[in-house]
């Protein structure tokens, strides 16, 4: 949710920052918007839109050189997406310029304070105000790390901040609350990103800066320090992506590379769990075997897609561990004054580590004295720094908005969490464990199977530009992947499409159903009896109702054949590992018929790959 570049160095900064701002474009492309600062004083330039405005903008009128710049892509909170609300927002005198992402919660009665002063507040968003409180400050002749420390101590809130000031054209300055922001580390240049991937293509030396802590850049290195004028340091990092993982490899979309990048992402995911005498073992599992056997509840907590790997792993869970397993949407967790305390064990799954809604779900389990397990794909990032502990997902940096290989390793990491539990708690004997952990090493060679059907996939997608409407029916493990097939037409492809319990289908959705509607179905494996059966009913009850069935059975299986009008072939899997098979074409899908509408899959309109607001 809105990208922060910042640059000091020796090279143009107007190419560090565009190119920077391109690949955290995925966070918001709302409007973009840069600022130089040089012997001229600053120049700044701001579109509505994608980033592309902002180059032909920039092209038709350039600015002068700099090497020094701030630069932001915005996803709108405060104020419409125009040019006026774009960032950087500058100070009265035109002296400092600010990029910002979160919510200034106090910035109603900040800004009437300012009216009142006389200060003409040209946009509706609660970030202008800051430019001019760091303005006011530099002109009283502090510099502007200063003034950045007495601004944020007056804020409330979550916000990333950087700024410059055209008087000091060597400096720029950041400060972060509970809102992304990394420094990269360079040879007589300095970087800010709000991920790495900003910067990645010039250092893998990275800083992670703790909360409440304000970053100095200038060319001679970094200084970080507190809101309250504290030294103060932050932990430096390598960074183990390369840039080639943050690109698209010849593929169209980098969703669509992110979907053939599932197989690796998978593996990588499993790499180094077992120890040399085969048991399963966690790295970041920093929970004692102790505090784990005194866990008698599981409560997760995510949102969105990540939210469905919770209820995946609610059932392998249950099933492996015997404990009971609630699966809450983040941003419902802390209204509802959930039942907590110390043999609670809370897991928070997100991708991207700075989801508002998970973080603060986690932050209120553990006042409550929970302890709070992370599942995350990215190092350093706040939900996991604040968990008791993490199991990292090793899927590489996911750039696509609509999440794909994030999705599979949390399935991954959520197996590995129940089988880690199981053989703690010894409710499964250790050969079992061996033998799931057996069939997920052999699920990356099922995925590329998958993977390989990809044109017929594409091919079925086509024929469905002009569906209204499209629904999904799952059981089981199955329900939660008709879910997130559903939720991946709806981000991509703007189509209405529900998922449903098949056996609920019967209870008021069959209502749907009408000549021709598209309805995809995750049928269980049929070692599974009961669950099939009952599946191919549901299937039997829409088809007879004029439905198109889309069916996804796993080889073998013929006695759907009947009821399919069209047949998606899956690996024979166990039904708690169909989810990591089932997905796959329900991504194909979505990615190909989203390119067939002329829709952007990477950028899908009004969404945003990290929401850092609640
Ligand atoms: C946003 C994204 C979704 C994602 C959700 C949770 O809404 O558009 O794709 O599933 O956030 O993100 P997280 O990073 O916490 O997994």
């Amino acid at each position: 949710m809105c990208g922060i570049v910042g640059y000091v160095g020796e090279r143009s900064a107007q190419d560090v920052v565009i190119e920077g701002l391109r690949r955290l474009e995925y966070r918001g492309y709302d409007s973009a918007g840069i600022a130089l600062v040089g012997a001229h004083g600053l120049a700044s330039d701001k579109r509505a839109g994608k980033l592309a405005n902002l180059e032909k903008a920039i092209a038709d009128h350039p600015l002068p050189a700099a090497t020094t710049g701030i630069g932001h892509t915005r996803w709108a909170t405060h104020g419409a997406p125009n040019d006026v609300n774009a960032h950087p927002h500058l100070g009265a005198a035109r002296r400092v310029a600010v990029v910002h992402n979160g919510i200034i919660e106090n910035f109603a009665e900040l800004r009437a304070r300012l009216e009142d002063d006389d200060h003409v507040l040209v946009s509706e968003t609660d970030t202008e105000i800051a430019a001019h409180l760091l303005e006011l400050q530099v002109q009283s002749g502090v510099d502007l790390t200063t003034a950045m420390q007495r601004v944020c101590s007056q804020l409330e809130g979550a916000f990333t901040l950087v700024a410059v000031d055209a008087d000091d054209p060597e400096r720029v300055v950041a400060a972060r609350r509970n809102s992304p922001l990394v420094v990269g580390i360079g040879e007589g240049e300095s970087f800010l990103g709000s991920d790495v991937a900003a910067f990645i293509e010039h250092t893998r030396e990275a800083l992670e800066l703790g909360q409440d802590q304000v970053v100095t850049l200038t060319r001679a290195g970094v200084e970080v320090s507190t809101f309250d004028g504290r030294p103060a340091e932050g932990r430096r990092y390598h960074v183990d992506w390369d840039l080639s993982a943050a690109e698209k490899d010849g593929h169209d979309w980098f969703m669509r590379k992110e979907i053939f990048e599932q197989p690796r992402a998978v593996a990588d995911s499993l790499l180094g769990r077992r120890s040399a005498s085969g048991r399963l073992q966690l790295d970041e599992m920093r929970l004692s075997d102790q505090e784990l056997r005194d866990v008698t509840k599981i409560i997760i907590i995510a949102c969105g897609t990540s939210f469905y790997a919770g209820m995946v792993a609610k059932y392998a869970i249950e099933h492996w561990c015997r404990i009971p397993v609630e699966v809450e949407l983040a941003s419902e967790f802390r209204y509802r004054d959930p039942i907590l305390d110390y043999s609670t064990l809370v897991v928070a799954i997100s991708q991207s580590g700075e989801t508002a809604d998970t973080l603060q779900a986690i932050r209120h389990a553990r006042v409550q004295r929970s302890k709070v397990l992370a599942i995350c794909n990215t190092n350093g990032s706040t939900i996991p720094r604040e968990s008791d502990a993490v199991i990292y997902t090793h899927a590489g940096p996911e750039i696509g908005v609509a999440s794909t290989k994030g999705f599979l390793t949390q399935l991954v990491a959520c197996y590995l969490l129940a089988l880690y539990l199981a053989q703690v708690k010894g409710t499964r004997y250790g050969d079992e464990i061996d033998q799931v952990l057996g069939q997920l090493e052999a699920v990356p060679g099922q995925i590329e199977a998958v993977l390989e059907q990809a044109p017929a996939i594409y091919e079925l997608a086509r024929t469905h530009r002009d569906s209204g409407s499209v629904l999904f029916l799952g059981r089981h493990a199955g329900y939660p992947v008709a879910l997130e097939g559903a939720l991946k037409l709806k981000e991509l492809a703007y189509l209405h499409a529900e998922g449903f319990a098949a056996g609920e289908l019967k209870h008021g959705p069959i209502a749907l159903v009408d000549q021709g509607l598209p309805v995809l179905c995750v049928v269980p494996p049929q070692g599974r009896d009961q669950l099939h059966d009952k599946m191919l009913s549901g299937i039997q009850e829409v088809r007879a109702r004029g439905a198109r069935t889309i069916c996804l059975a796993e080889e073998g299986d013929e006695r759907i054949t009947p009821y399919a009008d069209e047949l998606i072939r899956l690996p024979r899997v166990p039904v708690l590992l169909q989810p990591l098979v089932a997905v796959v074409p329900l991504q194909l899908f979505a990615c190909e018929l989203a390119t067939a509408l002329g829709h952007d899959v990477d950028q899908p309109r009004n969404l945003a790959k990290s929401v850092t607001v609640e």
